[in-house]
């Protein structure tokens, strides 16, 4: 089926991808809210772009992204050892460099979706590109949703820094008509205008209700989703659920582990259109049935999933390195020794990538767990995520962890280690005006 109302925003990709071919590279910025259709107008665009290479990468939502999330997907699908080359290359200057120099070669077409997800080091990255583009012959198309960005999002920088410059365009999506709407209906006995009202015109909410039991109108989208799944055999059922639990990229060898499920059961899903087949990975048709689905699995049994998907996680050569996400399903396990194993390593990652803002969000959730540890390493995690929280300007946080470390190093008698910590609260207090 063909998009509806969408021909004007294929036009500017089509323009946008024309111009870049000629070397003089664009980017579009493509917002909207949550499932107004902006997979779904990437998808088509990409579909028929006979000679362009696509490059496809996406922002998950994890307690904390990747750092560089997109950029390693996109490394899977180039040429040569760029995925060896991330994990090596600690200068991200050098990094950022040989990626534009790639988008130089030949005309290439780089998607990066939902990057209200993304972490600092990929918004960095969005800005370097963005800043070069037009020496490139790549088009750059970024997709977010505008109505999660609150007014102190990084992404709003970005957009700021990035909005004069000529090689820039913006497509906000806007909903369908009660006219499109009324060509969905089609022939069923629905009213389109009171759908159309109920839903906004938004095509994500339009497509799941109309895709609930003829006849029968959910009151709600979520009605709608889980009317959908009900229809599941009952291991294809659980099959979705342990997917919702694994998150918004789902291995196909990670679901059959952790539900031992056969191959038909995952082909039910996919046949239903709850899951979708992309690249090496399922995913939700749709993040927000995701969190429809998750939110309607009982709590203990999340938990179970969870515990099952950290197990597998671990046992994985591909993904036992992972540490932010065995931190997140360690979390939802409420496995303090686990959350305090992965958390701290993932922050320190993230902060040798200059991800402070992640650093900060993992440290903060291994002080969750902090009072499981003996006082001289729960101060010692104190003084990281203080360091993390100056980085991001979060002076607050930052004076009550150090005070709180100080306290914990005063009942160690460690005069050394206060001394220390008296001496860093001396720059947070400066900058709220404390001292
Ligand atoms: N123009 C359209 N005409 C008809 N159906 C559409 C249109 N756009 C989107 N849809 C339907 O709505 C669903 C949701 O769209 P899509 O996943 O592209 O939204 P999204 O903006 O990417 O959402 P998110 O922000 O959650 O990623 C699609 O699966 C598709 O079936
Ligand atoms: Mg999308």
């Amino acid at each position: 089926m063909p998009l509806l109302e969408r021909e004007p925003c294929l036009a500017t990709l089509h323009t946008a991808l024309a111009e870049a071919r000629t070397g003089s590279g664009r980017v579009v910025f493509v917002s909207g809210e949550a499932g107004i259709g902006k997979t779904s107008l990437i998808e088509q665009f990409t579909r028929d772009q006979h000679g362009a290479r696509v490059w496809w990468g996406a922002c998950d939502l994890l307690f904390t992204p990747r750092p560089l999330g997109p950029l390693r997907d996109i490394a899977l699908q180039m040429r040569g050892d760029w995925h060896t080359r991330l994990d090596a290359e600690s200068d991200r200057a050098a990094l950022f460099s040989a990626f534009l120099n790639e988008l130089q070669l030949d005309a290439t077409i780089v998607v990066i979706e939902d990057v209200h997800w993304a972490d600092e080091a990929t918004l960095d990255l969005l800005k370097f590109v963005s800043r070069r583009i037009q020496r490139t012959r790549a088009l750059l198309i970024v997709t977010y949703r505008d109505d999660e960005l609150g007014p102190r999002h990084p992404l709003r920088t970005v957009l700021g820094e990035t909005g004069a410059s000529t090689a820039i365009r913006r497509l906000l999506l806007a909903p369908l008509s009660e006219k499109a709407v009324r060509t969905l209906v089609g022939h069923r006995a629905l009213e389109a205008a009171a759908l159309h009202r109920q839903t906004g015109g938004n095509p994500f909410f339009v497509t799941e209700i109309l895709a609930g039991e003829a006849g029968r109108v959910p009151e709600t989208v979520r009605d709608a989703v889980l009317a959908r799944a009900t229809r599941l055999s009952p291991s294809a059922r659980a099959v979705l659920d342990a997917a919702a639990v694994i998150g918004g990229r789902i291995e196909p060898w990670l679901l059959a582990e952790v539900t031992g499920a056969e191959a038909y059961a995952v082909d039910q899903c996919l046949h239903v259109g709850m899951l979708v087949a992309h690249a090496n990975w399922l995913m939700f048709r749709h993040e927000l049935a995701r969190q429809m689905i998750l939110e309607a699995i009982a709590p203990h049994q999340r938990v179970v999933l969870h515990r099952l998907v950290l197990d597998a996680l671990k046992a994985s050569p591909i993904t036992r390195t992972d540490d932010a996400r065995l931190a997140h399903h360690a979390e939802a396990v409420g496995d303090a020794e686990a959350v305090l194993l992965y958390a701290p390593a993932a922050a320190r990652r993230a902060a040798a990538a200059s991800a402070h803002r992640e650093a900060a969000n993992l440290y903060a959730l291994a002080r969750r767990f902090a009072t499981e540890l003996p006082a001289d390493q729960h101060a010692l995690l104190l003084e990281a995520y203080a360091v993390e929280c100056d980085a991001i300007g979060q002076q607050a946080d930052s004076i009550a962890a150090r005070r709180t470390a100080i306290e914990l190093w005063r009942s160690l008698d460690n005069r050394l280690k206060v001394g220390e910590n008296l001496a860093h609260l001396m720059t947070p207090l400066n900058r709220v005006g404390q001292n």
